[in-house]
């Protein structure tokens, strides 16, 4: 089915310069871009961005990252988007991704992993909504 699904390209990415390799990987997949914007997100957006994280050892760090530098979100409407989107993605710890996965080629640790992608329909629903409105 027709999917939408939410694509984070990281500030560790961002700042690698490889918003245009990572889209054009998007672009090569079949994917269209459909909403898209660079934002500095501050502890209250990002900390209510991962809210489901909130009592992981990781979370404090994961947000001091996710707050580094600007991100790019973007919203990617393909077939079956929300799987194929973490298939281009790679293992959440680029040690374990698969090569020529967007995590094997740009992600340095399991914190800077580059790229977030929505896990399920439902949160590409919610974290659509979150960033850009119903
Ligand atoms: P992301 O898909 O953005 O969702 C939560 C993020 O937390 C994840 O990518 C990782 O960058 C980060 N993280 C750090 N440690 C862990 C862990 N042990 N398990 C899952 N995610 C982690």
């Amino acid at each position: 089915a027709l999917e939408r699904t939410l694509s984070i390209i990281k500030p560790d990415a961002v700042a690698k310069n490889v918003i245009g390799e990572i889209y054009t990987r998007f672009e090569r997949a079949g994917f269209k871009i459909v909403e898209a914007k660079m934002i500095q997100l501050d502890d209250e957006l990002a900390g209510g961005f991962y809210a489901e994280h909130k009592e992981r050892p990781f979370y404090k760090s994961l947000v001091e990252f996710m707050t580094s530098g600007p991100v790019v979100v973007s919203v990617l409407e393909g077939e079956g988007a929300v799987l194929k989107h973490r298939e281009l993605m790679g293992a959440t710890n680029p040690a374990e991704a698969a090569t020529g996965t967007l995590r094997a080629d740009y992600a340095v640790s399991i914190d800077n992993n580059a790229v977030h992608g929505s896990d399920s329909l439902e949160s590409a629903a919610r974290e659509i909504a979150y960033f850009f409105g119903e």
